[in-house]
């Protein structure tokens, strides 16, 4: 659909070939024009290494705003460059797709028009922190730490979607003017967790990623470096810099007379080593302190403005809300529900531990040590079976209960943390163990019922095939993993 205005009309001096093979000069497209037959340009509003960003109205969504990216190397870049950026401009579309987060601009459209290439995306009215900081904004201590709790919980989503942002600055986080939550902007360079990178912005770009001789190597500790960077900054109005130098830090940090908590955090989030800073966002939330952690939610009722009847609603609920929170606050004393909490996660551990127990005690282990062909296994079965089954109905009980935890109790939840992927590796284990138990124990009765046949031969060394790929899934730290290798060593030796 090619509704952009020809070349030499409007003046743009279009790809010098196409877009295939990766060589693309472009100008930038005159207000007016209407791409892909719905976005209609209205002006650039930013233009970065890769590509410039314009606004424009979605024509067939009654004008709505939105971004559109436009895919722009440089001009000197030689093929190989464009074909890299190329890369990273489609891999931006494809993060921004699988991502749905209220703080994260939402995917709209990603197509090819003209021999250009373009990404579109919701436009958010507002100001990059790196504007505001321009025109003389700094960020005073309780600012910093609700821009640090507001911009936490968007990494650790990024984070727990194996995505590292890899540009983290003022320039790729905005302040939306309706005092919403700042929006996480540009995954331009981002990339799955462990790959080989681009640099971003290097000014704030962590050490280990800046450094080439590492390839660049990136970490989620990584961009919580560039977060504790962006924050100094814009608490200080001091070049990224020299914000990198600590004892350039530590003076700063006596001049504006931080506490002792935001000292901690900043100095522990720009640790030189990665394996000194926080490891996850998680982590540093939970040291943010109490208040920061259950601020009301301000989503836009349906994604869109809401109608005057909307916000009426709106504000009754979140009225209702703060009575029904303050009721329960109340009813229930704070230290009686950390009590609470702190009983579930006690008692939870204990069920845990005492599901793995049952399912390696001393009689299954001897039972699976006496057998030395599947026949032997027979008598066994039962009791084995029965005894997996319930382990595991335990341990999934202990699981589930230590993730009704809530986040904001901080030094509980960062526990269960702790906790809580061993325990799932080993239900995932049980659970794998168990099936390939019953597959075993089918084909036992299979072969055992008298005449086979070739049909069941078949089923029989499909169930084989099958336990043997079962026990190998079981990870070599579980506690399981033992159990495992005697259950593999007697169906080694499939009779048929
Ligand atoms: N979704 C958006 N809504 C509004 N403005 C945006 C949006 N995305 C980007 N911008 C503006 O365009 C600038 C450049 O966009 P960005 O995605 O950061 O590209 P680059 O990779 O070139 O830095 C931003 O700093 C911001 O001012
Ligand atoms: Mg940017």
């Amino acid at each position: 659909m090619l509704s952009l205005p020809v070349p030499n009309i409007i003046g743009v001096r279009l790809a010098v070939c196409c877009l295939d093979e990766y060589r693309i000069v472009s100008d930038k497209i005159p207000e007016g024009s209407l791409i892909y037959n719905r976005y209609q340009i209205q002006g650039v509003v930013g233009q970065g290494g890769l590509g410039r960003i314009y606004l424009a109205l979605d024509k067939t969504s009654f004008d709505e705003r939105c971004a559109v990216k436009e895919f722009a190397p440089p001009e000197d870049y030689h093929p190989e460059q464009i074909k890299k950026a190329r890369e990273l401009f489609e891999g931006e579309a494809k993060i921004l797709h699988d991502l749905a987060h209220d703080q994260i601009p939402k995917f709209r459209a990603f197509f090819e028009e003209a021999e250009r290439l373009f990404l579109v995306q919701d436009f958010i009215e507002g100001k990059t922190y790196k504007e505001l900081q321009k025109e003389g904004y700094l960020l005073v201590e309780k600012e910093a730490m609700q821009l640090l709790a507001d911009l936490l919980p968007v990494l650790d989503y990024v984070h727990e979607h194996n995505i590292i942002h890899r540009d983290i600055s003022p320039a790729n986080i905005i302040k939306p003017n309706r005092g919403e939550k700042p929006i996480l902007i540009d995954f331009g360079v981002a990339g799955k967790l462990g790959g080989e990178t681009i640099v971003g912005n290097p000014l704030y770009a962590a050490p280990e990623h800046r450094d080439f001789s590492d390839r660049g190597n990136c970490f989620p500790s990584s961009d919580l470096y560039a977060l504790g960077l962006s924050i100094m900054v814009l608490l200080t109005g001091e070049r990224p810099m020299k914000c990198r130098e600590r004892s350039y830090r530590l003076e700063l940090y006596q001049k504006y007379k931080f506490g002792d908590r935001l000292t901690k955090i900043l100095d522990k989030m720009l640790a030189e080593d990665p394996i000194q800073r926080y490891q996850s966002a998680q982590k540093v939330f939970g040291d943010l302190g109490p208040e920061y952690y259950g601020r009301l939610q301000t989503t836009v009722v349906g994604g869109r403005l809401g109608t005057s009847k909307e916000l009426i609603w709106k504000a009754i609920a979140i009225f209702l809300g703060v009575v029904v929170i303050g009721g329960l606050l109340v009813v229930v004393p704070p230290q009686l529900e950390e009590r609470r909490i702190n009983n579930i996660f006690n008692s939870s551990v204990k069920e845990a531990r005492t599901a793995i127990a049952l399912a390696l005690n001393k009689k299954i282990e001897r039972a699976l040590q006496d057998s030395e062909t599947l026949m032997d296994l027979q008598n066994a079965y039962g009791e084995i079976g029965e005894n997996w089954q319930k382990a595991e109905k335990q341990l999934e009980n202990a699981i589930e209960q230590l993730n009704k935890i809530p986040q904001k109790r901080a030094e509980v939840y960062l526990k269960v943390q702790k906790v809580l992927p061993a325990y799932e590796r080993d239900l995932q284990a049980l659970s794998l163990l168990s099936d390939s138990l019953e597959l075993c124990y089918n084909a036992t009765n299979t072969m055992t019922a008298g005449k086979l046949s070739e049909e069941d031969r078949q089923e029989v060394r499909a169930s084989f095939l099958q336990v043997g790929e079962n026990l190998n899934q079981i990870p070599s730290d579980s506690s399981f993993r033992d159990r495992a290798d005697k259950l593999g060593q007697i169906c080694n030796k499939p009779p048929i």
